[in-house]
């Protein structure tokens, strides 16, 4: 009984988070299990859409009838989304992109020694501003802002920023919302205006952000 109103729709997810790697035994990593976007994957694939999962190290089990793309890194990330983008009509970025690797990848494990170890970084390219500024009218972008103060003007500065369509805004300092929760407390912001949703599992909001999806498509396919 589950729609299949996606049906023809090419969507490609990121989820999760990177590991980037210090030496051969090492790495710098954040708390995203992946729940979010696993999750918008499985309902997208139910209503009857064709999902690319690009996804970091994460426990889940990539849901069934998805392609999923394993990564670690952010770089691998944006090459396996730069890869596929042209072929979708619609991509949602819930990773939680790494925005910094380390500058060396040392070849052999680090030695311990006196005094403080100082490991310098470099910024990680920003996929979805990347996808965003090549996007064609067609194509549907939806960002995610994790955000623990000003979420709202931070969530549409984003949008704006990025050229995306969507953004899904997310207060991650409330209890039940954000890294490792089943459920979560997101507001849709796009350019007609910002719809919270109430507490909700992260099916049901990836439900919501893709009806949301669907309506943008209409709209701008215009009258
Ligand atoms: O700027 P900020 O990291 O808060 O933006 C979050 C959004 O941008 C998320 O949708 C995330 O997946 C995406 N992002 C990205 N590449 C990065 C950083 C964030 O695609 N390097």
């Amino acid at each position: 009984e589950q729609p299949q109103d996606l049906t023809g729709l090419r969507l490609l997810i990121t989820a999760g988070r990177n590991n980037e790697p210090i030496d051969p035994v090492r790495f710098v990593t954040n708390r995203s299990t992946g729940k979010m976007g696993y999750a918008l994957a499985e309902a997208a694939v139910k209503r009857g859409a064709q999902v690319t999962l690009v996804t970091g190290p994460s426990e889940l089990a990539p849901p069934a009838g998805v392609t999923a793309i394993k990564v670690q890194t952010g770089l691998e990330m944006h090459d396996a989304v730069m890869a596929h983008v042209a072929a979708q009509d619609v991509i949602i970025g819930a990773a939680a992109v790494a925005d910094y690797r380390p500058k060396l990848r040392h070849e052999q494990k680090l030695k311990k020694k006196d005094g403080p170890l100082v490991i310098e970084f470099e910024r990680n390219p920003d996929i979805l501003l990347e996808v965003g500024k090549q996007k064609r009218a067609d194509q549907v972008l939806v960002g995610f802002a994790a955000e623990t103060e000003q979420v709202l003007e931070n969530a549409r500065g984003k949008l704006e920023r990025k050229h995306a369509d969507l953004f899904v805004a997310n207060d991650v300092s409330q209890t039940g919302a954000g890294f490792g929760t089943d459920t979560n407390i997101v507001t849709l912001v796009d350019r007609a205006g910002d719809t919270p949703l109430p507490l909700l599992s992260k099916r049901e909001v990836a439900d919501k952000i893709l009806d949301r999806v669907l309506e943008l498509r209409t709209r701008e396919a215009g009258p």
